[in-house]
């Protein structure tokens, strides 16, 4: 990449944000794409997040952020036009810059939405979602739109009781019952961010007609022994692939070169086997 004076800018803004992978494929996309551009990570902390965000109104040459932890509601109240789905969501993560007005997006439930498809059909299935923090939003959003019929489940059931009602989906009672009735179970909490974290449930109860979903992007304990009692599962790798891809999209208004953004990330524990039908027909470009 080389970079010039007139070359745009792009990014994401977050902290800590030293373990990205946006900044990877993003700009893999961005030169296949043969823009002229630059993606590049800030690490902001909380307590200077507003004057990091009225700065970025002052640069005529910033396209687009993409906004992460913990700075997701946040950006929702400091953007000049928010999106429907945002809004509904109560998060942004896609910030447009255009003559010193910011749009905010939310993409997050996109890219959970095509990462879970991946793995089973949503329109009329039980689905247990493990969790009522920030990620789960996303995840309850997509999967009512796209028809599930949702369970929700959290450590802090005050939490679970008012997001249920927000969204309009049931309160699973306990984990170990809703498994019984539920098709696909996701998890939206922490646990299994550390490999010694004590789990959610005993995960010997999953038979193989589950399908685990689970939004960390590596195999975690959970997904792990989904996989060896034979249940179709995922990670949420996609997620972060297909989240930045529509937002690449929105600031560009270029089809995102899926192929090319997960190929730069086989290096990094993208589930490659997942996308080979694309990549079979993958080719580099003249
Ligand atoms: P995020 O934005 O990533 O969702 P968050 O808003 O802090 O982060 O939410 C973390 C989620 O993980 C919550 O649902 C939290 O449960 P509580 O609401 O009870 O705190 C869940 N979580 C974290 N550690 C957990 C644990 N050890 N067992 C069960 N749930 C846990």
């Amino acid at each position: 990449m080389t970079l010039k004076g007139s070359s745009l800018l792009f990014g994401v803004v977050g902290h800590p944000i030293s373990h990205s992978l946006s900044p990877v494929f993003q700009n893999t996309a961005l030169e296949y794409l043969g823009m002229d551009a630059v993606y590049i990570p800030f690490d902001v902390p909380p307590e200077s997040f507003r004057d990091f965000i009225e700065g970025m109104r002052a640069l005529k040459n910033l396209v687009g952020l993409n906004v992460t932890v913990p700075h997701k509601e946040v950006a929702l109240r400091l953007a000049d036009r928010v999106s429907d789905e945002a809004k509904a969501i109560g998060a942004v993560n896609t910030l447009k810059f255009s003559e010193g007005l910011i749009e905010a997006y939310n993409t997050d439930w996109v890219g959970f939405l095509k990462t879970a498809q991946m793995v089973t059909e949503l329109k009329g299935k039980k689905v247990l979602v493990l969790g009522a923090g920030g990620a789960s939003r996303a995840v309850l959003y997509a999967l009512k739109k796209a028809g599930a019929k949702v369970y929700l489940w959290n450590r802090t059931q005050e939490k679970a009781r008012s997001l249920a009602e927000e969204f309009g989906v049931q309160l699973a009672r306990d984990i170990k019952t809703s498994l019984m009735e539920v098709e696909v179970v996701v998890n939206t909490t922490s646990v299994g961010l550390r490999d010694d974290d004590p789990p959610l449930f005993d995960y010997n109860l999953l038979t193989p007609d589950k399908v685990v979903i689970d939004i960390i992007y590596k195999e975690t304990p959970l997904l792990r022994r989904a996989r060896e009692i034979g249940c179709k599962s995922m990670n949420g790798f996609p997620m972060l692939v297909y989240q930045g891809a529509e937002s690449l999209r929105l600031w560009t208004g270029c089809e995102p070169p899926l192929k090319v953004m997960e190929l730069s990330l086989k290096d990094y524990g993208y589930p490659i086997e997942h996308s080979r039908n694309r990549l079979q027909t993958f080719q580099q470009p003249s």
